[in-house]
């Protein structure tokens, strides 16, 4: 929907224009609204957008902005805090105990409460008046599961009832939990369970109101085996040691609820700076420490961009391979894949990013799914100039290389009947994917690229300050975000960017003619070899490698026209040993060229690769490709068998829909 549109509509014809459904549109639809109260009804024509008063509130409530992924109604209750009371049973692969919330009644005529839930056991429930530790069991039902939603959990709340305790156990299936077999870890001595809420998963590890709407602190209280040691996404007791089998937390500030997490293994902690450490089974710990031993400088350097840092310590803690994501910004404590440890810091963007998300996440929180690009695009942004902050400009172009590659791909991959998902903030009551594309990273960093090229460096970093004082704690939409720009930067800076500049970046598919990218010319002048090479005016030994780094080798092996000739790729694979490169990101990339390239000989290394990583972003486009032929197929179906039960219940999920995807 093009602005100069919404502008030629009158009032009464905008009211009922349900075709205006972009965030951009819903800002315009709400000024207008405010313009059509003081407009005399004889008006034909509504001003232009951009042209009224920017300084019209933009209210977005769960109302007019809901969350579609959720069954707790944050209009009737809203949790403020909580406390888990849990048994980690690896007999059983089950939690078990109680969680008591502590709510506030936003609608005093509430008198059911519905929390979130999936393949939870439900024992009892009871409640009690605030302050007051006299539990009365209370009637509830748990719905019918829905397969991407779960049951919601319907609770009889009495007039004074104010807290509430469930009695309840996880089932071995959880989706946001995985029980590692000691043979799954590093160590192969201890087994290993960690926790992955993000986005609907916080519901199989307790009965909550699992919306980013919703923040509450919490305490837990975590009883394992002895031998084994728990951590969580916030602060530990001092006392929490090898040895104990208690384990007692506490999260001061207010999350929400897929920042809950937990990891209990054999794990030991290195201190990297006075703020910052790495947990890890003790084989891998020596090595985390130091590719992530920029961390506390990382700190200092978004701190000085953002803001203070107020979560107080930022560790980070190496999970087995099995990891379905290259990391998972829980709040204290970032959740890592052990693919990143490369021995050489090629990949600490991982940890720029999920750092990053101290700010842009996890203080100032996506509202609901369809806002998750405030997250990511805003992380995506925030980590390429701590990255430049760190290593220099150079690094920094060259990941914003490698995502504007990844970018192209995933719009390029879109059917036509899918050009929604170009949009920022698409409608995702029609989506189901686990994790984000890379339009909310990419196109959403690279929006504020455009901002800062239009406005200026310092002029938007003041604005985005500002935004994370006045949001710090909160959750935030699209909506208010784009009505903050129009009475900020762009009632401060006229003329730089106008309503039709914002309708196509974040309601429009894909990327604006004029849109500007960061240029590397390191990355050229890969470009400039690739194409010689590809020519057959630059043989394979006259290509020159030495001292590229990671981005460099991603960008010549992801831009590689399909399919090479294969004695091309082999001279290739002979010079540089790709087949078995231990790089996971190297590795995963020459796979996609060599595949698309009907490569032989490739599948004793690529067995190896699938059955020994979990990480979605690397196994997923591979079984894509394997997918795309019957011999591939085959060969896909056969290693999956064999990996599926090593994989997170997530990736499971994902690759399972994939297989069913192909006849
Ligand atoms: N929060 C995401 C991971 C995520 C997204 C989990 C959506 C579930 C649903 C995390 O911050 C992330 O973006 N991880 C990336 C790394 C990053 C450098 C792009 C990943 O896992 O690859
Ligand atoms: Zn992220």
């Amino acid at each position: 929907m093009q602005p100069s549109a919404i502008s030629r509509m009158s009032c009464l014809s905008l009211a009922s224009k349900d075709a205006l459904r972009g965030p951009v549109a819903i800002v315009a639809l709400a000024v207008l609204a405010v313009g059509c109260q003081s407009t005399p009804r004889s008006t034909p024509v509504a001003p232009a957008a951009d042209s009224l008063p920017a300084s019209a509130p933009i209210v977005t409530t769960p109302r007019n902005w809901p969350d579609t992924r959720t069954y707790a109604d944050p209009l009737s209750f809203v949790t403020r805090s909580f406390h888990l009371d849990l048994d980690v049973d690896f007999e059983k692969s089950q939690l078990r105990g109680t969680a008591t919330l502590e709510l506030d009644r936003v609608d005093p005529n509430s008198r059911e409460l519905v929390l979130d839930t999936r393949d939870l056991q439900i024992d009892s429930v009871k409640t009690a008046p605030a302050g007051s530790d006299d539990f009365r069991t209370t009637h509830f039902v748990l719905d019918r599961r829905d397969a991407e939603l779960g049951s919601a959990l319907r609770i009889a709340m009495p007039r004074d009832a104010a807290r509430v305790r469930i009695a309840y156990a996880t089932t071995p299936q959880a989706s946001g939990l995985q029980w590692l077999q000691p043979s799954q870890t590093v160590g192969k001595r201890l087994p290993f369970l960690f926790s992955q809420a993000q986005a609907l998963h916080a519901r199989s590890m307790a009965p909550l109101q699992d919306t980013p709407w919703i923040r509450a602190t919490y305490t837990a209280t975590l009883r394992v085996p002895a031998g084994l040691v728990a951590v969580m996404a916030a602060e530990g007791d001092a006392d929490n040691r090898r040895g104990q089998t208690t384990f007692h937390f506490r999260m001061p500030q207010p999350i929400p609820s897929y920042l809950l997490a937990l990891a209990v293994g054999d794990l030991e902690f290195q201190a990297i700076g006075p703020r910052t450490g790495v947990w890890a089974e003790p084989a891998v710990l020596a090595a985390a420490a130091w590719e992530f031993g920029d961390a506390e400088a990382m700190m200092t350097q978004t701190e000085a961009l953002y803001g203070p840092y107020r979560w107080g310590r930022y560790d980070v803690l190496v999970l087995p391979p099995s990891f379905p994501f290259g990391g998972m910004e829980n709040p204290r404590l970032t959740f890592m894949t052990p693919t990143v440890i490369a021995g050489d810091k090629s990949m600490v963007g991982v940890l720029a990013h999920e750092l990053a998300h101290s700010w842009s996440g996890n203080l100032v929180t996506n509202a609901t799914w369809r806002d998750g690009w405030l997250n990511e695009g805003f992380t995506t942004y925030f980590e390429r100039r701590v990255m430049e902050a760190v290593y220099g400009e150079e690094r920094a172009r060259l990941e914003w290389g490698v995502g504007h590659q990844d970018l192209r791909l995933a719009l390029m991959e879109l059917r036509p009947d899918e050009a929604w998902q170009g949009a920022l903030a698409p409608d995702l009551a029609l989506h189901k994917d686990e994790g984000g594309s890379a339009v909310a990273y990419e196109k959403g960093a690279l929006f504020l690229y455009q901002l800062e090229r239009r406005f200026g460096r310092a002029q938007l970093d003041a604005f985005l300050q500002g935004w994370f004082d006045r949001h710090a704690f909160t959750s935030v939409t699209t909506p208010q975000f784009v009505a903050e720009l129009q009475a900020g930067l762009m009632q401060q800076s006229p003329g730089k960017i106008d309503a039709a500049f914002l309708a196509t970046w974040i309601d429009g598919a894909g990327l604006p003619v004029d849109a500007e990218f960061v240029q590397s010319d390191t990355l050229t002048r890969v470009d400039a070899q690739r194409l010689r090479w590809e020519q057959g005016s630059l043989t394979t030994d006259a290509l020159q490698t030495t001292g590229w780094t990671l981005q460099e080798w991603l960008h010549f092996l992801n831009r590689a026209t399909r399919p090479q000739p294969v004695a091309r790729l082999q001279e290739l694979d002979q010079r540089f040993r790709l087949t078995e490169s231990r790089n996971a990101e190297i590795a995963h990339s020459w796979f996609r060229l060599a595949l698309a390239s009907d490569y032989p000989g490739l599948e004793p290394a690529l067995e190896r690769y699938l059955t020994s990583i979990g990480r979605m972003k690397l196994i997923e486009p591979l079984y894509e490709d394997l997918l795309q032929t019957p011999q591939g197929a085959a060969f896909a179906r056969r290693v999956y068998a064999q990996a599926r039960p090593g994989y997170h219940a997530i990736a499971q999920r994902g690759v399972d829909h994939l297989m069913q995807e192909t006849p």
